[in-house]
């Protein structure tokens, strides 16, 4: 059922940059009015809504740390609220904290599994219980579930985790017409991935795809529009890498 002006209704956590913030922008584009979750970018957030109002979309932003179960009901009650229901979901928020497994410490691995898998299940556990019958789902992942490089090992497990998740969730929703899949990016020009790397390792790390450069969240954007939009409807279950061919 889509709001009273006629629109589907999508949460997009982390929506307040990055990725996210490309993926609530493209949403916004496709039709949907668009609840931008956010953790402690609120500016950020509150800019891309004023953004997606001037561009003649329908966007509110919604504070809440995702690894934090009663601050995700919020989120959903704050969507509700708003638009009536929601009919979208995208998994989107997530942190990168890298360490060989030898030096991590149990904050490295604590923060990115409280964020990139208990943030996810808790959006999947009250999307499983509100989203409207016909509605999608989609968790972002990492290509670095699949390239396992040395350091990546804790998120890429976090990511693997996030992936088996996907697959459940898609067969416990059997009858009600929902959705649920992944997109596992490759390197994308963001905070997450510049952050720490010097020019020549990002220099090579874009040359690692086939297709020579790095990507831009707008593709990763893009990957989501489609499992989202009326093409993407018989996709389920399912892991797409959107990486330039990296892996
Ligand atoms: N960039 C890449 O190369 C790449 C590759 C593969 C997969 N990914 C995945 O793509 C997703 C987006 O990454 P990105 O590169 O766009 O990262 P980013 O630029 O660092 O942005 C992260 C977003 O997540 C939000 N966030 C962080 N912790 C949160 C929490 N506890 N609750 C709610 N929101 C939270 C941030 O909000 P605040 O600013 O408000 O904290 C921000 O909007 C992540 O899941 C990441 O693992 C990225």
């Amino acid at each position: 059922m889509p709001d009273a002006n006629g629109k589907k209704v999508a949460i997009v956590t982390g929506g307040s940059r990055g990725i996210g913030a490309a993926i609530a922008e493209r949403l916004a584009g496709d039709g949907f009015a668009v609840v931008i979750n956010y953790a402690g970018s609120a500016a950020e957030a509150e800019a891309l809504a004023g953004k997606i109002a001037q561009a003649g979309g329908r966007a509110i932003t919604a504070q809440a740390d995702v690894s934090d179960p009663a601050a995700v009901a919020r989120l959903f009650d704050a969507a509700e609220a708003a638009f009536g229901g929601v009919d979208v979901l995208v998994n989107n928020a997530g942190v990168m904290r890298l360490s060989a497994i030898a030096d991590a410490d149990d904050a490295v691995f604590d923060s990115q599994m409280a964020i990139n898998l208990k943030g996810t299940f808790n959006t999947l556990r009250e999307a499983a219980r509100r989203l409207r019958n016909g509605g999608r789902i989609v968790n972002l992942s990492s290509s670095q579930a699949g390239i396992l490089s040395p350091t990546y090992g804790i998120y890429a497990a976090s990511k693997a985790a996030v992936e088996a998740l996907t697959h459940v969730l898609a067969k416990e929703l059997r009858g009600r017409n929902i959705t649920v899949n992944a997109v596992a990016p490759g390197p994308t020009t963001t905070k997450l991935f510049l952050d720490g790397k010097s020019q020549e390792l990002i220099d090579h790390l874009a040359k690692l795809a086939p297709l020579e450069r790095l990507g831009e969240p707008k593709d990763v954007a893009a990957a989501i529009s489609f499992l989202t939009g009326p093409d993407g409807g018989w996709i389920n279950g399912q892991v797409l890498r959107a990486n330039g061919g990296v892996i």
